[in-house]
């Protein structure tokens, strides 16, 4: 060693160890014994970050702040004294005597402090890993101040950007004022909740971008923000009047993050070399994208020239101002609703239609409503301020009922947009939509008034099931979702009596049998007025309980979606519980699989139609607003077919309701299907939207091979499904995976993009899994480059070769407290 020639051993020893006691084990720490004095700087303890003093470019300020240890172009994520610079470098960063992290000048002036309220003795900061300075006091794990809740212009993956509603409290990003200066700026972003929650960039107090409200999965006028590039952003309602917005992206090999620079703009920078940051996306794309830029029913088109135009029915408020290209003052309506027209006397001939403008950033501005698609638009023509509405199925219905505002026209992406117009103005194409939109309003009344009778003719036959139905409401304490909206449901459910329902089945004879369930056997019937209903009969040795029987009434009961069957009502008296479904004439999937006569019946073309009506299923499921539904038990006997071979998903004994701010759950009864269930349910309990996206990759992959995943086999060894596939995307053969009757080569190109897709449903880390909008995205080919996929779960796993023998033979088995049910068909 060179370094110290002329010392001896012992010398080099005292020194070795001055040193350690001066820094310690940990340099990510400062403490008031162990502060920092310009030019000193702190590492975190994986070396990805630095705290310390700096200058910016052209400036000869110190300040204090923290930057990437790593990437070459200094880049600054947090400055502490942004608006008190040290005048030179004599500045120390330290803790006070009363537990604050503070800058301090050579006078020991504070120019800068974390402002603790109470204070505390002993008190660290530690730099961390993701780039958080946090203020610790005796106690480790609870930070008192931390610098991510005090943001400069960076937005830090985990950080929470957050408002509190009922304080108006904010943490928000503020813009530097110019590149060598980081005292704020003018410009500011966060969170804003007015009807929904919606993230804005203001110049001083005035509105400067919107992002949209929020669907529980993206910004909706964000561009681009529904391809795979932007997602892992969550928007989380502590229920209690704060919302916190947030992002992890679940590719963590470069670092990503967001800033707000000094021109208002919001960058999204990535690095991926460790030398240069590189812009991937950006708030402010083009001129269309600042706010209100063509005034109220302007509507602006970045690929127009010029850039601003009327929304059709409307016209400029001022021309002349409007051809010199001053948008501000907006456009007005020509024609004036038939509403208004009626209001001035004189006779409304006809009805006022809607003009549907696709792919548009909406409104801002928007009201809100639970309604339903067709009732929102009903509800906007009621109402004779509505101008406009929109309905997203992650939202429900948005109505305006003020100026429309920031309107514009994407090349992709957005929403549908409804602008309410004067009969005349809609054009020939808009009458035939007038006509429908009437005859749609009759029909509304006319069901309207059919439902009503059928009340009526319920109420009658209440007096018989009341004691049924108090039965099911009693039972219904354990759900915490079960609301006043849970109970009027239940009360529509028709409640069958045992006599009725025995006579349709023939005393649920033998030969009315349609298969066995996981909880009891299944007979068709056929109702009085000629209906086919199926009658699932829970046995009383079955496992379901009450407890599953009630969860899957309250479920299915509340949802209506053309690939989710049907319930149609229950039936409760003594010891027998049984659920009425409509009849699927072509029952389940499984029974394809087993049959090559009716396998050939599944074309490729009837194949993708299975695949993608699960995945709307569940998107229906994971999706609708108010109720997120995890299933936890998606195989291919729980999928039936109605005549012409649509798929219906079926079976919601095991379902979980989810608020909508949970995004998984643990569970310590692991219930579901050897095979289709993800690893970390399996061997955690831990259940999530992405555990039943990896079920539907099994059944994808199971629908285009007709093999199951658990009874397998390759030649030399026994595999599951997934590995095969796995080991044949390795070998570049994919080919092999698919069933050879769907061997077409025009649809080649097709059937490999969907197991490309089945692969990235199946990885083995839930977070790597496409949610189930994307995977529907991928299919339909809207989302053209795939990403790779990585290794999926089980690859690994040999399948015992008597797998398949417990067929028709509902065994339980424990692993580890664990208890799976293996049942493999009905
Ligand atoms: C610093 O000053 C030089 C020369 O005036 C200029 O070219 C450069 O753009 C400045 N850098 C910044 C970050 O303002
Ligand atoms: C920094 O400036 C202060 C006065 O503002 C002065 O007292 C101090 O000596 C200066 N330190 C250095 C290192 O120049
Ligand atoms: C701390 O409090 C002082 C006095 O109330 C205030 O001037 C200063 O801006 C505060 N600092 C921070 C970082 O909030
Ligand atoms: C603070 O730390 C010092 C040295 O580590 C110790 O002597 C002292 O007792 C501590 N004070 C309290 C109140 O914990
Ligand atoms: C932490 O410090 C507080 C005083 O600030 C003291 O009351 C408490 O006992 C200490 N806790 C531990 C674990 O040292
Ligand atoms: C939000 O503000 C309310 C009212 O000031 C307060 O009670 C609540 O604790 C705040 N929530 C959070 C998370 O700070
Ligand atoms: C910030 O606002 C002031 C006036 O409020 C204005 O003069 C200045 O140009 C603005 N800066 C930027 C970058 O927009
Ligand atoms: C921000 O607002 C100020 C006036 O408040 C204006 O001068 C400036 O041009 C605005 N900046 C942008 C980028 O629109
Ligand atoms: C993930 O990282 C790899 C490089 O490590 C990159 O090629 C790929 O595009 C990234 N995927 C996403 C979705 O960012
Ligand atoms: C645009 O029109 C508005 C309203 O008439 C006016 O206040 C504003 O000064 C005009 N702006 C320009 C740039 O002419
Ligand atoms: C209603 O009538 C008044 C005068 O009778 C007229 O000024 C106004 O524009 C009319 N309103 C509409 C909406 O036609
Ligand atoms: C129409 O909508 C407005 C705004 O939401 C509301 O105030 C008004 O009561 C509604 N009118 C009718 C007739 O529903």
């Amino acid at each position: 060693m060179k370094l110290f020639p002329d010392t001896n051993l012992s010398a080099l020893l005292v020194l070795l160890y001055c040193f350690c006691l001066q820094f310690g084990s940990a340099t990510d720490t400062i403490t008031a014994a162990k502060f920092i004095s310009d030019p000193e700087t702190i590492t975190s303890s994986g070396g990805d970050f630095n705290l310390g003093f700096f200058s910016p470019p052209n400036s000869t300020f110190r300040y204090v702040g923290i930057w990437y240890a790593e990437i070459s172009v200094s880049t600054v994520i947090w400055v502490a004294n942004r608006n008190k610079p040290l005048k030179n470098s004599s500045g120390i960063l330290t803790i006070s005597e009363d537990g604050n992290l503070v800058v301090l000048d050579a006078q020991k002036k504070v120019l800068w402090s974390s402002n603790l309220t109470n204070s505390v003795v002993n008190s660290s900061a530690q730099l961390l890993d993701s780039g958080n300075l946090v203020l610790q006091g005796n106690t480790t794990g609870t930070f008192l101040w931390e610098s991510f809740q005090h943001p400069s212009d960076t937005f830090m993956e985990n950080m929470k950007i957050s408002t509190n509603v009922t304080s108006g409290k904010k943490v928000q990003l503020t813009s530097w004022k110019n590149p060598s200066d980081p005292s704020i700026g003018n410009f500011s972003a966060g969170i804003v909740v007015r009807n929904l929650p919606e993230f804005f960039i203001w110049n001083g107090s005035s509105t400067y971008w919107r992002s949209g409200p929020w669907n529980s999965l993206v910004f909706i006028g964000v561009r681009e923000m529904n391809s795979v590039y932007l997602n892992g952003f969550s928007l989380v309602d502590d229920q209690e009047g704060t919302f916190y917005f947030s992002y992890a992206f679940s590719n963590e090999s470069f670092p990503v993050n967001f800033v707000l620079n000094a021109q208002g703009n919001l960058l999204r920078k990535y690095s991926n070399d460790g030398k240069d940051w590189k812009v991937r996306w950006s708030a402010l794309e083009t001129e269309c994208d600042v706010y209100a830029k063509c005034g109220a029913f302007g509507s602006c088109n970045s690929q127009n020239s010029p850039i601003c135009s009327c929304l059709r029915g409307f016209e400029p408020k001022n021309t002349q101002e409007w051809n010199r290209g001053n948008w501000t003052s907006g456009c007005v309506r020509r024609t004036p609703l038939q509403c208004e027209r009626k209001n001035n006397g004189s006779d409304g001939s006809k009805k006022d239609g809607f003009l549907k403008l696709t792919m548009m950033k909406v409104s801002d501005l928007e009201d809100w409503s639970s309604a339903l698609e067709e009732q929102c638009r009903s509800q906007c023509l009621e109402n004779c301020s509505c101008n406009a509405y929109a309905y997203d199925s992650g939202i429900g219905c948005m109505p305006w009922t003020r100026s429309l505002i920031d309107v514009q026209k994407f090349s992709s992406g957005g929403i549908d947009l409804y602008v309410r117009l004067a009969y005349s103005e809609l054009d020939k194409e808009g009458n035939v939509k007038v006509i429908v939109i009437v005859t749609m309003i009759i029909g509304v009344i006319f069901t309207g008034i059919c439902i009503y009778l059928l009340r009526r003719w319920m109420a009658k036959q209440k007096a018989r099931k009341k004691k049924m139905k108090e039965i099911l409401l009693l039972n219904m304490g354990e759900d915490k979702h079960g609301d006043n909206v849970n109970q009027a449901k239940l009360e529509e459910l028709p409640i069958f009596n045992l006599q009725e329902l025995a006579s349709v089945t023939n005393s649920f004879h033998q030969s009315n049998k349609l298969g066995q369930g996981g909880f009891g056997p299944v007979y068709k019937g056929k109702l009085l007025d000629g209906q086919e209903i199926a009658v699932k009969r829970l046995s009383k040795a079955s496992g379901q309980g009450l407890e599953e029987f009630m969860n899957e009434v309250v479920v299915i009961s509340k949802l209506q979606h053309r690939n989710l069957v049907r319930l149609l009502g229950c039936c409760i008296e003594g010891e027998e519980k049984m659920l009425v479904y409509e009849y699927m004439a072509n029952k389940s999937l499984d029974t394809f699989v087993l049959d090559s006569v009716k396998q050939k019946l599944l074309d490729w073309r009837r194949r993708f139609n299975i695949i993608e009506g699960i995945g709307r299923g569940l998107l229906y499921l994971h999706r609708d607003s108010r109720l997120r539904i995890i299933h936890r038990d998606l195989k291919a006997s729980n999928i039936l077919l109605d005549e012409e071979l649509n798929p219906k998903i079926s079976d919601f004994g095991m379902a979980r309701i989810f608020g909508i701010n949970e995004d998984q759950a643990n569970t310590t009864r692991v219930i579901g299907t050897y095979g289709y269930m993800s690893p970390e349910y399996a061997m955690e309990g831990r259940f999530s939207e992405k555990s039943d996206v990896f079920s539907f990759g099994v059944l994808l992959l199971e629908i285009i091979s007709e093999r199951r995943n658990t009874s397998f086999y390759d030649d030399e060894q026994a595999m599951s499904l997934l590995g095969f596939a796995w080991k044949m995307w390795n070998a570049d053969n994919l080919v092999a995976v698919t069933d050879p009757i769907i061997r077409e080569p025009c649809f080649e190109k097709e059937i490999l993009r969907c197991i490309h897709v089945g692969l990235l449903c199946v990885q083995e880390f839930a977070n790597d899994r496409p949610s189930v909008s994307i995977v529907i995205s991928m299919l339909k080919s809207e989302i053209v480059d795939l990403p790779l996929p990585k290794q999926p779960a089980f690859t690994e796993r040999q399948i015992a070769p008597d797998a398949s023998s417990s067929q028709h033979n509902p065994s339980k088995c424990s692993v580890n407290n664990v208890t799976v049910t293996m049942v493999q068909g009905r």
